[in-house]
């Protein structure tokens, strides 16, 4: 996983809780690259669950929780750092739509080792997009997060419903995403 997407971690926890709870984290994780990331480093996955283990530990929110928030947060961010993706793009579907086939295409372009997951979008109706996440890493609650922050971009309100279609361990899930 690359060292952008642990550096906004972090960032996130600093300003959400405080920044000594950042440190406590990290210190308890007992990390292999200590908790010093740079953008564009590339760090095992394993160490974002743990991370989120840890602070899920500390603030007695469930793990999933932690992530998905981490997800919202993280879209503005990115809408931030990478506003090309959101020239004529008008409303969520309409990103999300672009994501497998551009948005993670151009990622890859600029950080070839990252790791991404593949989405399969279906447009069911005008107000119903069905998202298919399949990943060999967990974290199909940071795409919650990130869809959530998505529509929250557009001033949209999205309500998921998901189905996971791995054995609960949160690698293929189905999104269900209904525009109010
Ligand atoms: C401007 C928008 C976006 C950018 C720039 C972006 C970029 C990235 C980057 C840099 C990573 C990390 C890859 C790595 O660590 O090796 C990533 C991973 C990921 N992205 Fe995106 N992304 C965007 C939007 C989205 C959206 C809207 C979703 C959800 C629908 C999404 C789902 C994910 C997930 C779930 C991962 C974690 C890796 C995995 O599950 O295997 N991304 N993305």
């Amino acid at each position: 996983m690359k060292g952008i997407v642990f550096s906004e971690f972090i960032e996130m926890v600093e300003d959400q809780f405080s920044p000594e709870v950042a440190d406590e984290i990290i210190m308890a994780a007992d990390l292999p690259s200590g908790g010093m990331y740079t953008a564009v480093g590339t760090y095992a996955h394993t160490e974002m669950l743990d991370l989120v283990a840890g602070l899920s530990k500390k603030t007695d929110i469930p793990a999933g929780d932690l992530v998905s928030a981490f997800g919202k947060y993280l879209f503005g961010r990115f809408s931030e750092l990478y506003p090309g993706f959101f020239e004529g793009v008008n409303s969520s579907f309409e990103f999300l739509m672009q994501i497998e086939d551009h948005v993670h295409i151009e990622v890859r372009k600029l950080y070839p080792e990252a790791e991404l997951p593949t989405f399969k979008t279906n447009l069911l109706d005008a107000n119903t997009l069905e998202m298919i996440y399949q990943s060999r890493r967990p974290f199909a609650d940071l795409a919650k997060g990130l869809i959530l922050g998505c529509a929250l971009h557009y001033g949209e309100e999205i309500i998921i419903e998901e189905n996971d279609m791995s054995q609960q361990d949160r690698t293929y899930v189905q999104f269900t995403l209904k525009l109010q």
